[in-house]
């Protein structure tokens, strides 16, 4: 597909934020905008990187009354050895397109997705952050413009993608967060969108995160919804947990995300030692294994927070702390492993880095 690109004179660019510190998490955004269009009759056209600004949009469209979005995070990583790179984006383009699918979306082609980002990057490398822990935040966006009211699959949509230079996804960067098992509410039920990566999963959670914090919790652990047994996955990611020197993580039901760093610590685990089991976890197994010392670790896992530690739950107002609330060795082990590759301090022997 052809790709116009309409770039900003050097001096109408912004400045960019370079302190670590200062970056916090999607505050800040860059120069350009990867966007196309679709329309039943037309397909997919007018694919081009423009400068950063508002849309035009109708009162009508339909986005803003049915909810029909899906949209991906991925990031793109200064290299320890010079040059940038973005992590496995092969993998955010076929989730995507399964939600996509899921919310009757058109697909999108791999060469807008991938040749376009890549293009776009390319465009902003610059924006992509040096420091320790940070990295440019990729997020490309699927939404129904059509102007109308009917319920059903929209006949116009817009495809964009917003950079954003981060660091830490959690304020308290890389120390162990709290976490609320949600009993009462939840996010999604079997059959439902709980696997499509769609806003109105997100806006769901809201109210069980405003609860999460009253209580000093980071997150929610979110259970299964049929008899809020089972351990599903937690905010803003997949969970895993250390029992008995073993790897263990909810096995994919449809009802959460298949997170693609949640894939790639099942990849890794072996070479680390690590045996690894995809299964059904109920709450009871985890909070009693805290109580006996079984569950020695437990981390959460996301493009945002990485490999994100996991001191304590909340249940019914009762604390279990895992590992005295430090970070545990497995999980130290993942961190460093995973973001080696990332960063290119380690070989990318699974082919996973797409270079510039
Ligand atoms: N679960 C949810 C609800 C998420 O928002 C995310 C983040 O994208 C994840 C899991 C982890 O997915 P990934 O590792 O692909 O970023
Ligand atoms: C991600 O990790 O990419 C996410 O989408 C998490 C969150 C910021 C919604």
């Amino acid at each position: 597909m052809e790709l116009r690109i309409e770039p900003l004179a050097a001096e109408q660019r912004k400045p960019k934020c370079t302190d670590a510190a200062q970056l916090g998490f999607g505050r800040h955004f860059s120069d350009h905008m990867l966007v196309a269009d679709w329309s039943g009759d037309q397909g997919w056209h007018d694919a081009r990187i423009v400068p950063y600004g508002p849309f035009q949009m109708d009162p009508s469209a339909m986005v803003l009354h049915y909810g029909q979005e899906v949209f991906e995070g991925l990031k793109a990583y200064r290299q320890e050895h010079g040059g940038i790179a973005l992590f496995r984006p092969d993998m955010n383009l076929a989730r995507l397109n399964r939600s996509a699918e899921r919310l009757s979306l058109p697909t999108v082609p791999a060469d807008l997705f991938l040749d376009g980002i890549m293009e776009l990057v390319r465009l902003e490398q610059e924006w992509v952050p040096a420091a320790e822990g940070t990295s440019l935040y990729i997020r490309p966006t699927l939404i129904a413009t059509e102007a109308a009211l009917g319920v059903r699959p929209a006949q116009q949509c817009r495809f964009f993608t917003i950079l954003s230079p981060v660091g830490a996804y959690y304020a308290s960067g890389f120390t162990p967060v709290r976490i609320l098992v949600a009993e009462q509410l939840s996010r999604a039920v079997p059959g439902g969108t709980g696997e499509a990566k769609t806003g109105g999963n997100y806006a769901a959670s809201l109210l069980a995160g405003n609860m999460a914090h009253d209580r000093g919790c980071d997150q929610v652990l979110w259970l299964d919804a049929v008899q809020h047994r089972f351990v599903e996955e937690v905010g803003a990611m997949n969970i895993f947990f250390v029992i008995d020197n073993c790897l263990v993580t909810p096995a994919l039901s449809g009802s959460f995300l298949a997170g693609i760093t949640r894939d790639s610590i099942i990849k890794l685990a072996p070479s680390l030692g690590l045996a690894v089991a995809e299964r059904p976890i109920a709450i009871d197994e985890v909070l009693e294994g805290i109580r006996t010392g079984r569950v020695q670790e437990a981390f959460g896992s996301g493009t945002a927070a990485v490999v994100s530690p996991v001191g304590a739950f909340n249940y019914r107002d009762e604390l279990f702390t895992i590992n005295n609330a430090a970070v545990g060795t497995v999980t130290q082990r993942l961190y460093d492993t995973l973001t080696g590759i990332q960063y290119g301090r380690l070989p990318d022997t699974n082919g996973w880095m797409h270079r510039l």
